[in-house]
């Protein structure tokens, strides 16, 4: 069972769809995530709701990321900006798996709870067993107050705002900047040099203006929406960073269009999926320019040689694409912030163009707070 999805209460402002609002109120969302924080003098960031002192940072030897559906992809994002800014071994895993798995609760992990409404069950059954067993939990959540923010030990605000729609867009980024202010605040009490401390707020101070350009180019998106619209299913790539990128695109994809989306390690092509290659299965290829940019069109020509059709989410104009969406570059760390913004868009305008009810898509709920 579901809660009932309440809406009305927040005004649409113009826009169709609270998802298409909640799209194009992202520049606005990251800028309160960031608002306050960020501290010049030592190049980091406070987080004032920690609750976690230098000494007790510098203990953590591991972070392990729970989260379902969007949180989730969000919180793998945050595992590879720990791992790279801070140094330290993190990944991701469904809450909803955790809970039922029996783990091992280590005493020098942190454990981070990620939730948009703060109230999903899976999430909270999450916490409260690893309370029980003695962990340090931090919550990073949008709801203020919410059942997730009141049981962790400490965390973070996304403050992206009230989301209504089911899916998640505002609060992914938002998410993700969270994770990229954690990562920055656990790498300056570690080993992250002031310069890069430094080179990471400048990023972070550009997202804004960079989302604004990236929703600019929604009319050339909403154009390949209608090539796509009648694909039955799609393929969405990305290695490393732009993996959980690819995940997230492909989760929105199903959610609000009905289209089976799959989404791939690029490296795993050769490994099964280039079985599923041939011209009506489009490949969504997310390609950053970074130190996997040559590994990256290695597998674009791979899908070429065998004539799929390939829509690339890239730094610059892909050869090998079919099309491609340029979106501006930041920081190496930062790219998977801005990289899913243009497939949002690709999510909406093809839901839009096969009817879909885009705010509240069949079976599902904005947040599930029951077994
Ligand atoms: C539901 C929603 C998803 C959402 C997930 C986690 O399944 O349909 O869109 O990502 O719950 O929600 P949360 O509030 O915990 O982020």
């Amino acid at each position: 069972t579901t809660v009932e999805w309440e809406a009305a209460s927040y005004d649409m402002g113009g826009h169709d769809t609270y998802m298409h609002k909640e799209i194009h109120e992202q520049a606005d969302a990251v800028d309160r995530v960031l608002r306050g924080r960020i501290d010049d003098r030592f190049s980091t960031v406070h987080l004032g709701g920690l609750n976690l002192d230098a000494r007790e940072a510098r203990q953590i030897r591991r972070v392990k990321i729970l989260g379902c559906g969007t949180s989730y992809h969000a919180g793998m994002i945050g595992a590879q900006m720990i791992e790279e800014l801070a140094r330290i071994p993190a990944d991701a895993e469904p809450a909803s798996e955790f809970r039922y798995r029996n783990a091992v609760v280590d005493p020098d992990t942190l454990y981070i709870a990620v939730s948009q409404s703060g109230e999903t069950y899976d999430v909270l059954a999450a916490v409260q067993e690893l309370k029980r067993k003695g962990a340090r939990v931090l919550g990073v959540v949008n709801v203020v107050g919410s059942a997730i923010a009141r049981e962790s030990d400490g965390g973070i605000y996304v403050h992206a705002g009230p989301e209504v729609c089911v899916v998640s867009t505002k609060c992914f980024t938002n998410t993700t900047v969270a994770f990229a202010l954690l990562a920055l605040h656990l790498g300056r009490t570690r080993d992250l040099s002031v310069a890069d401390g430094k080179r990471i707020i400048a990023g972070l101070r550009r997202l804004p203006e960079q989302i604004n350009e990236i929703l600019k180019t929604e009319d050339e998106i909403k154009e390949l929406a209608q090539e796509f619209a009648d694909a039955r299913s799609m393929l969405f790539i990305g290695r490393v960073r732009g993996y959980p990128v690819a995940r997230e695109a492909s989760l929105k994809l199903k959610e609000v269009s009905y289209i089976h989306a799959e989404a791939y390690p690029a490296s795993e092509l050769k490994h099964g999926p280039l079985a599923l290659i041939e011209p009506a299965l489009p490949t969504v290829a997310i390609v950053p320019d970074d130190d996997l940019l040559e590994k990256n069109r290695a597998a674009l020509e791979e899908i070429k040689a065998r004539s799929g059709k390939i829509l690339a989410v890239a730094h610059r104009e892909q050869e090998k694409a079919d099309r491609t969406v340029v979106v501006p570059k930041n920081e190496d760390e930062l790219d998977p912030i801005l990289m899913g913004i243009p497939l949002q868009l690709l999510a909406y305008h093809t839901a839009l163009a096969l009817g879909r009810d885009i705010d509240k898509p069949r079976n599902l709920a904005k947040s599930v707070t029951v077994e």
